[in-house]
């Protein structure tokens, strides 16, 4: 199917069908896509398949359903290779998530790699999943964890960051959309400075894949992760993709079945790429319904997801404008940023907002979003946040809007805010 030229959010919210829920006896409005996302029928259908169908275990059989397994997993590969133009298959590796992706790059390359008194250099806009890993990294190995700042209007500071990239540096691990300012980070440049040291770039593509046009290898970037429960497919299934040439020298992680070649009591020696870091019996049914949302999502055309996500953006930053006591984080203009909208309020906790639009049907995330260091270097230690996707409406930013301003008198009539 060729892409459509922009977005029929009334026929895309059709094939969800969670979207036709009451909750507390009104419409649902779902707000909370960074978390993780809706899923339509089509991808639901490919996991009742699956099991109605042809459940088995892949590359061990010969009978027909190990082979139609084996089939349809490879071929959700190269959907998710060609979705991220990645130059192979053999890149592409099935993770649990994100988490577990930045996780098996700082326990294979990181750990041969990075040596005492090396510099590993990530961001103030991390998630918790790509600053801990690194932490523990230079605990472990002695090294030093450098941080590029965040500036007065929420983007990255792109000249310190080429004051703290040094030949000291091995690694940049960097997020590509934060999921708490919604800024999107200029990889490609990140990459350059990097690969001029000769150190190397890992990417957290979880907030961007779903979102955008992402091309690994235009990024030049040396590692992507992603999860594919934040782009319309299944929890408990993410993707890390690896520079081949790379991954091709990097030790393993886990051991165990369909990771190996030879094995005696003695030694083993491992397969090839990507099988090499999948060990064990994967995740099946997940990965093939991942391909199902990546030809959705094509099917969208990725263009027209962020143009539909830019615009409902830009609408709510103009709607946001009109709350006086509502504090926005990040960049406050529509340049640089995904559709992510965290807040927090003079007076009323985060919690309070969130359960109070819970009772008018509206879901959004509260807390830290994983992100403390990020959220306290604010002068806060909770936010609201709102985050849209392709079955989003400006409708829907109408009823936030309302409700956040009927939970303020609310709390005004309570003396509280
Ligand atoms: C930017 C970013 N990185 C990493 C993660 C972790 O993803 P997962 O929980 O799927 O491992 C998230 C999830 O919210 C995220 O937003």
């Amino acid at each position: 199917m060729s892409p459509a030229t922009h977005l029929d959010v009334e026929n895309i919210r059709a094939d969800f069908p969670i979207l036709t829920r009451q909750v507390n006896g009104r419409p649902l409005t779902y707000l909370d896509n960074a978390a993780t996302s809706q899923k339509p029928n089509q991808v639901i259908q490919s996991l009742v398949d699956y099991y109605e169908r042809y459940n088995s275990n892949v590359h061990r059989g010969v009978h027909t359903l190990s082979i139609e397994a084996t089939e349809a997993y490879e071929d959700a590969r190269g959907k998710v290779k060609r979705f991220i133009n990645a130059p192979s298959t053999e890149s592409i590796i099935w993770t649990r998530n994100t988490s577990e992706s930045l996780n098996l790059v700082a326990y294979t390359w990181a750990e041969a790699n990075v040596s005492a008194g090396d510099e590993i250099v990530t961001t103030a806009m991390e998630h918790h999943s790509d600053i801990v890993p690194w932490q523990q990294l230079a605990m472990r190995k002695s090294a030093t964890l450098k941080i590029i700042p965040e500036t007065e209007n929420g983007r990255l500071d792109m000249e310190q960051a080429a004051d703290l990239i040094t030949e000291r540096t091995k690694i940049v691990a960097t997020t590509h959309m934060s999921n708490v300012l919604g800024t999107v980070v200029d990889v490609k440049a990140l990459a350059d400075a990097a690969h001029a040291v000769g150190a190397v770039i890992l990417v957290d593509g979880a907030q961007s894949v779903p979102h955008m046009p992402v091309d690994v290898q235009a990024l030049n970037c040396d590692f992507m992760a992603f999860s594919a429960h934040k782009m319309l497919g299944p929890t408990g299934i993410g993707v890390l993709y690896g520079r081949p040439e790379i991954l091709e020298a990097m030790p393993p992680w886990m051991f165990g079945g369909d990771m190996i070649l030879e094995v005696s009591y003695e030694d083993a020696s491992w397969n090839d790429l990507p099988y090499r870091f999948e060990a064990g019996t994967p995740n099946i049914a997940d990965a093939i319904a991942t391909g199902v949302a990546v030809d959705y999502l094509e099917a969208l055309g990725m263009e027209n997801v962020w143009e539909h996500e830019q615009k409902i953006t830009e609408y709510a930053l103009r709607r946001f404008a009109e709350l006086e006591t509502i504090n926005l984080l990040g960049p406050h203009e529509i340049e640089d940023k995904g559709a992510v909208l965290s807040f927090s309020h003079d007076s009323v906790h985060s919690h309070d907002l969130g359960t109070a639009l819970d009772q008018l049907g509206i879901a959004i995330r509260t807390g830290h979003h994983c992100a403390m260091p990020l959220i306290r270097s604010h002068d806060i230690v909770s936010a609201a946040r709102a985050s849209f996707y392709i079955y989003n409406t400006e409708a829907e930013v109408d009823v936030l809007i309302d409700g956040l301003k009927e939970t303020e008198r609310y709390f005004s009539k309570a003396g509280i805010a």
